[in-house]
């Protein structure tokens, strides 16, 4: 099976894989991860791209890949891979063993009719969830490895608003705040983009509530994003492991004020 969106043919990535590596299978049983976003009634899991990488030493990915990734760079082509075989995975855990997600030009993933999901990655792991799209009205994940204090410095200045600064940053000496804010966001655009089908600036939303302790936080729009009335906060969870900070945007409800 194969999903069409605009210009971009994605092929099901296990199945195309099993004709270039009959024992593909057998070689991805030791890449695999549990997956650390909670998420109710719907599958997720996870991939070491270390693990993939030797799995698939010898293959050139550009023989299976689509072709906006042929000339990415090995890297890249590795966690584009493990997100889609993550995503299959977690798709065929919900009974659909043959679905396959899409993309669209400018790299959106297309979920099967009546499933949303999410895939994220950072330079050790890729994540995927999925679930079923009548039980969830807006679904996001991010996993990012926390960040050096020269990027929380940048995460400061380019993603985090003045009161984000004055309120959530600087009590910590670490930098997982800086890395949570960050990865709350994605996550939350993750989930927003397929509702407001535009690009969603990090000014536009902010944290405005912060439970370390039961790892969640709220992230509500801003006057700047001309959602103010329009659309109601909604809760990220969060999980911070080791080095890697895991946020999961699953609201149930509408985003949007009735
Ligand atoms: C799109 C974006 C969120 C991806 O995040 P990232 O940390 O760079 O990368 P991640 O590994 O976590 O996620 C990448 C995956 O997100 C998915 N993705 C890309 N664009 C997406 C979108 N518009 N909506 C939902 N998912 C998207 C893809 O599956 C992609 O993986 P793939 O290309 O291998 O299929 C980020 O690049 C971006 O544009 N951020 C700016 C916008 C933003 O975050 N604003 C904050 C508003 S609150």
């Amino acid at each position: 099976m194969q999903a069409a969106v605009g210009q971009e043919m994605v092929l099901r990535m296990d199945q195309t894989l099993r004709r270039w590596l009959p024992d593909a299978q057998h070689k991805l049983a030791a890449c695999w991860l549990d997956a650390p976003h909670e998420l109710a009634g719907g599958a997720g899991c996870g991939i070491s791209l270390a693990a993939l990488d030797r799995a698939l030493a010898g293959l050139d990915l550009a023989e299976i890949l689509p072709a906006a990734l042929a000339r990415a760079v090995r890297k890249r082509q590795l966690s584009f891979l493990a997100g889609r075989l993550c995503a299959e995975r977690a798709l065929a855990e919900l009974g659909y063993s043959n679905g396959a997600v899409g993309r669209t030009e400018s790299g959106v993933p297309q979920w099967p009719d009546g499933l949303v999901g999410s895939i994220t990655h950072h330079g050790e792991a890729a994540y995927a969830v999925a679930a079923f799209a009548s039980g969830y009205a807006a679904l996001g994940i991010d996993s990012e490895r926390l960040a050096r204090p020269s990027a929380a410095q940048s995460i400061r200045s380019l993603c985090c608003t003045e009161r984000e600064i004055q309120a959530w940053l600087g009590p910590r000496d670490d930098t997982v705040a800086e890395t949570l804010i960050f990865s709350a966001k994605e996550a939350g655009y993750k989930a927003i983009y397929p509702l407001l089908g535009r690009f969603v600036d990090f000014s536009e939303f902010e944290v405005q509530a912060l439970d370390w302790q039961a790892g969640r936080l709220t992230l509500a729009p801003t006057e700047k994003s001309g959602l103010l009335g329009r659309m109601r906060p909604f809760r990220v969870r969060f999980r911070c492991a080791g080095a890697e900070v895991h946020t999961i945007v699953s609201e149930r409800g509408s985003l949007f004020v009735a």
